[in-house]
């Protein structure tokens, strides 16, 4: 029997932080374990380009660092094709495809558009486009199963659209694939607001331990706790949100927090070493990795190849079923 196929992408942010590796790169982890899956990982650099086009100068350091980052956690080239988008150029061959047969009120409707059009400024055909290229990096691969964030349903209902209409135009060549959301819940950065490269308020993997102790030193915790003997209020405080993914013992903050036994600066500290000592393994990976770029990219190359080849099988398929040559 074929195993489902999932597939999954980021863009080349660069360093990963802990946002990203909670939130997704575990589960992709998890997913490839279960080795019951076909799994294809895609690093988007087109897509990075729909709004990062002026300044492309350390965009393949940024590929670097994530594909170290994904190693580091875990993915593993023999088991994933980890791969770069645009090295598998069927992708933009099934985009400008679909291109042709859906109507640009489907694109315009969708939310990121119109929410980041008027926030960044940005007006581009790709980046109208976007959630068309995803649909493609889905389908090229006849995904069932898309690991992702809730933000990106709408992303996966236009693709299920995209789907039955290429179905219902030419005859069934695709499936209609499904999200797996991952129940995780928001990683605080350290101002407390969601953690985000592009808030400057991140903790990365690639950080060393001494960094991530002067980060978390200056986290924000509950305003009304000033002195160490005031009550602190942990479900508001971000210091808390993180004992909670990262220190077992979690509830004895929280109690030594509420009756101001504990003081922040020494709250501080034990999550400092806590997350310290659950990223060790992966800084010492990512270290060695630094040294090995030829690991970097001959893996990427060879999950390119792996992904060519499924890519270029479906536009075989699509081709027959449109009567191209
Ligand atoms: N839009 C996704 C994000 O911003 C990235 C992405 C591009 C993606 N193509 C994809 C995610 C295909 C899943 C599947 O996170």
């Amino acid at each position: 029997m074929a195993k489902p196929i999932i597939l999954s992408g980021m863009q080349p942010t660069g360093q990963l932080h802990l946002g990203n590796l909670e939130g997704a790169l575990r589960n992709w982890v998890n997913l490839q374990n279960q080795a019951k899956y076909e799994l294809y990982y895609c690093i988007v650099d087109w897509h990075s380009l729909s709004s990062d086009y002026q300044e492309t100068g350390d965009l393949t350091n940024r590929i670097k660092d994530m594909m170290i980052d994904y190693l580091a956690a875990g993915l593993d080239p023999d088991k994933s094709a980890i791969f770069v988008q645009s090295q598998v150029k069927e992708h933009a061959e099934l985009f400008l495809l679909f291109s042709m047969i859906i109507p640009l009120a489907w694109l315009e409707r969708v939310p990121s558009y119109k929410e980041k059009k008027d926030e960044l400024g940005l007006d581009s055909f790709g980046f109208l486009g976007y959630p068309l290229l995803q649909a493609a990096d889905i389908l090229v691969y006849k995904a069932n199963f898309v690991p992702v964030g809730k933000d990106q349903l709408p992303h996966i209902e236009l693709t299920r659209e995209v789907a039955r209409r290429f179905n219902h135009l030419y005859g069934e060549v695709f499936p209609e694939p499904d999200a797996l959301l991952t129940q995780f819940p928001v990683i605080p950065g350290i101002d407390g607001r969601k953690m985000s490269k592009s808030y400057g308020n991140d903790i990365t993997l690639a950080d060393t331990a001494e960094e991530t102790e002067k980060k978390v030193a200056k986290m924000f915790t509950d305003p009304q706790k000033i002195y160490k003997g005031d009550p602190g209020r942990p479900e508001i405080c971000p210091v808390y949100s993180l004992h909670q993914i990262y220190n077992p013992r979690s509830p004895e903050i929280h109690s030594g927090c509420t009756t101001g036994s504990l003081g922040c600066v020494d709250c501080k500290k034990m999550l400092a070493s806590h997350l310290n000592r659950a990223l060790a393994p992966l800084r010492e990976k990512r270290k060695e990795l630094e040294g090995k770029p030829e690991v970097i990219w001959s893996s990427l190359k060879r999950g390119a190849e792996k992904a060519r080849e499924k890519a270029s099988a479906t536009l075989k398929d699509v081709k027959e079923a449109m009567h191209l040559l």
